[in-house]
């Protein structure tokens, strides 16, 4: 019996989990046995919970309750989790996903007990370095032994890098998941009614550090949505980290012209996706699955 423990924390995970978690439990059951760890980095209900709920995630082994700080300190308490739950657990491989400070604890935590990584959405990159993630992205690879990426440019920028073995173009999962959701999300969704949406708006996501923590940027973002909501509804579920700094920032009138609401769980929000005009974003997944639904988009 092989014994993996796959460390989760961000809402992206979780959706990128649900493809791989189910093949592991469907095909492998019998020869591969799967730990979940979730970090705790998102923990309201409606950015964790109702994940695993909805996409039939089996429940986290363990949740470590890291959620919030700094990136340091974020960073820091559960490289000292991780580490712990490795020791007793002894697992073969450690499973990571993405570019969160989950993904980049994960890593670190399992590279240095000498247990092997293997990394999904692996070769990613911004070439922008003032970005959390890009710096996650950077370190988890160079650690990792296996290297699942989506597309052959991430094969490319892992090469240019010097990585070249257990490099592999395994497709996207996040694919797998929008082609997978993709009809279930349609008939059983009811977001549209329940936020009395006719046929034509805009969705908005934005939640990105270079966005929200920058008052300028973030009200001039603000003030450009409330302007195309004078064209066309706007529908933005908003992140908790961009609630609150509309709140300290003193632009909450801005969001008076949209149509608001709490993150919405993944089969809502790929409902949206779908029958949205357009799609304005700062998320990389959200940008993905634009693309893959065929939606016009503006990435910020
Ligand atoms: C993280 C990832 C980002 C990913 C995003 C998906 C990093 C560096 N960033 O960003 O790559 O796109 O998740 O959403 O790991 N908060 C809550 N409730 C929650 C979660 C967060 O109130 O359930 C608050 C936190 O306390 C914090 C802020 O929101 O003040 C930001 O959360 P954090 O996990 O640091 O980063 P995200 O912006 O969610």
């Amino acid at each position: 019996m092989i014994k993996v423990v796959t460390i989760v924390g961000a809402r992206p995970q979780f959706i990128k989990a649900s493809a791989v978690s189910r093949v592991i439990r469907d095909l492998h059951g019998g020869s591969v046995e799967e730990f979940i760890v979730h970090t705790g980095q998102h923990y309201d209900e409606n950015m964790s919970k109702v994940f695993f709920d909805e996409l039939d995630i089996p429940a986290p082994f363990l949740n470590l309750g890291i959620g919030g700080g700094g990136h340091g300190a974020m960073t820091g308490r559960m490289l000292i989790s991780i580490e712990e739950v490795l020791l007793s657990v002894k697992p073969d491989w450690v499973l990571i996903y993405g570019d969160t400070n989950s993904t980049l604890a994960g890593a670190l935590a399992a590279s240095k007990l000498n247990i092997p990584v293997a990394h999904v959405e692996a070769g990613l990159r911004s070439f922008n370095m003032r970005m959390p993630e890009e710096i996650n992205r950077i370190l988890s690879d160079r650690v990792s032994t296996l290297l699942f990426c989506p597309t052959d440019a991430a094969v490319k920028n892992l090469f240019r890098e010097g990585l070249t073995t257990g490099v592999t173009n395994v497709g996207d999962v996040m694919y797998d998941v929008a082609l997978y959701y993709k009809a279930r999300a349609q008939s059983q969704s009811t977001i549209q009614k329940r936020l009395g949406l006719q046929n034509d708006f805009a969705l908005v996501t934005c939640h990105r550090a270079e966005n929200t923590d920058d008052p300028n940027r973030l009200r001039s973002i603000m003030i450009a949505l409330s302007e195309i909501a004078e064209r066309i509804p706007v529908v933005f579920p908003v992140h908790p980290r961009t609630r609150k700094l509309v709140n300290d920032y003193g632009l909450a009138m801005y969001l008076d012209r949209l149509i608001i609401c709490d993150p919405l769980p993944f089969l809502d929000m790929i409902a949206l996706e779908q029958e949205s005009r357009m799609i304005l974003t700062d998320s990389g997944g959200v940008q993905k699955e634009a693309f893959f639904y065929g939606i016009k988009k503006l990435i910020f």
